[in-house]
């Protein structure tokens, strides 16, 4: 006798078990690393469900509102020399620039009048005493306009505990830190092994972080070379486990002028990169329902449509870039970024129109902190 659909129908019978698993209102988000693998490998009807799935629930726990962080890459000059980033030092042919004081605060100042409600501020690595009181002051000096009505996150990697303390003191409020691959042999064949990329400290900075108070975020980049699904599984238990308030995922985008650029043909194609990065969102959307998760420039990159794709499989946060376009074609972290050219007022409408496509809208003139932290941190 013979079975012809039963791999099929047991294949999709376990799917639907694992989706119920973590469907609205059941509040569990626990899978199993197989359980995830399943659902990172799904195709056809079963990845329909996927994304089905993981939008419901957002919409449940967050509504159909998107928060903006309006992006102020502040340098491209970095100490560190990570075998992915365009803006590593050794990449010589990058011309190195840092904002003026007052075209930062111009940056926080247009932020605040488009209604953005918090600016995030980006750098290449550096922890010298005069970067570390220069960013102290900024963010004494954003939160200045409009008594402190502007959220501010930071991503200005590692630094000591004491750093992160006297930020956080000046009133930033969220930390940007992604882990880049949860595997430390992994995180080894993507940054060089010495003791300006060292795992552990990465590891003591996110909990430094979590430690302050931040709301804390971290994430990685989805399709590296030598990166394999049981990584990506346990990336999203990571994220789990440290019990972050925010995750930023995107595909990653090989560049010319960096040593990772050799592997080129040996990582998925762009769209399997692009497709296995909206899988990431969605099940973390399932297995952390409250959490805020930025739709990243780089889905854009890869797809025109991919930032939007992000949002329906379960993002909530764009990061438009504010950062004057003179100064923008510098900060390539991968080549061919999207909206270098775009003036941020057209950002803004392209980006209403864009959302409102998709039955989604912009939350005005609100920090929009994470759910999951607030919730975590309200007064018992
Ligand atoms: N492709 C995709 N993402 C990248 N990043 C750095 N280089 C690349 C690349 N080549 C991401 C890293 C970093 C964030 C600022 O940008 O994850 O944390
Ligand atoms: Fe600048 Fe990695 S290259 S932090």
């Amino acid at each position: 006798m013979e079975f012809p659909n039963f791999a099929a129908n047991f294949k999709l019978m376990s799917i639907d078990e694992i989706l119920n698993k973590v469907g609205p209102s059941t509040g569990s988000g626990t899978l199993t690393q197989k359980e995830i693998k399943l659902l990172l490998s799904t195709a056809g009807e079963d990845k329909k469900k996927l994304f089905d799935r993981a939008l419901q629930v957002k919409l449940e726990h967050l509504d159909n509102y998107v928060h903006l962080r309006g992006l102020i890459e502040y340098s491209n000059i970095c100490t560190k020399y990570c075998l992915y980033c365009g803006v590593r030092c050794k990449n010589l042919k990058v011309e190195r620039y840092q904002l003026s004081d007052e075209e930062v605060i111009e940056c926080a100042k247009l932020a605040h009048e488009l209604g953005y409600g918090s600016v995030a501020l980006q750098s290449g690595e550096r922890s010298d005493k005069a970067f570390v009181d220069k960013i102290t002051h900024l963010v004494q000096e954003i939160k200045k306009i409009d008594n402190g009505s502007l959220g501010i996150t930071l991503s200005l990697g590692e630094q000591t505990e004491e750093t992160y303390r006297r930020w956080f003191e000046a009133g930033a409020h969220r930390y940007l830190l992604r882990i880049e691959a949860s595997n430390e042999d992994l995180y080894y064949k993507i940054h060089p092994r010495d003791a300006k990329h060292d795992f552990k400290q990465r590891l003591d900075c996110i909990d430094s972080l979590l430690k302050i108070g931040y709301q804390t975020g971290t994430g990685v980049m989805v399709g590296l070379p030598f990166q394999t699904l049981d990584d990506l599984a346990n990336d999203l238990l990571f994220f789990k486990q440290k019990d972050v308030a925010m995750v930023g995922m995107g595909p990653f985008i090989p560049h010319p002028d960096t040593p990772l650029w050799q592997y080129r043909d040996q990582i998925p194609s762009a769209d399997k990169r692009m497709e296995l990065t909206l899988k990431m969102i969605a099940v973390l959307r399932l297995m952390m329902p409250e959490i805020n998760m930025v739709a990243a420039t780089a889905n854009q990159t890869v797809d025109p449509q991919g930032r939007e794709k992000a949002i329906l499989a379960g993002a909530n946060v764009i990061m438009p870039n504010l950062t004057p376009n003179e100064f923008r074609e510098n900060y390539l972290i991968y080549p061919d970024k999207a909206c270098v050219k775009d003036k941020p007022d057209e950002c803004q409408s392209c980006l209403d129109m864009r959302l409102a496509a998709i039955g989604h809208k912009v939350l005005y003139n609100a920090w929009g902190d994470s759910v999951a932290f607030t919730r975590k941190n309200a007064p018992k």
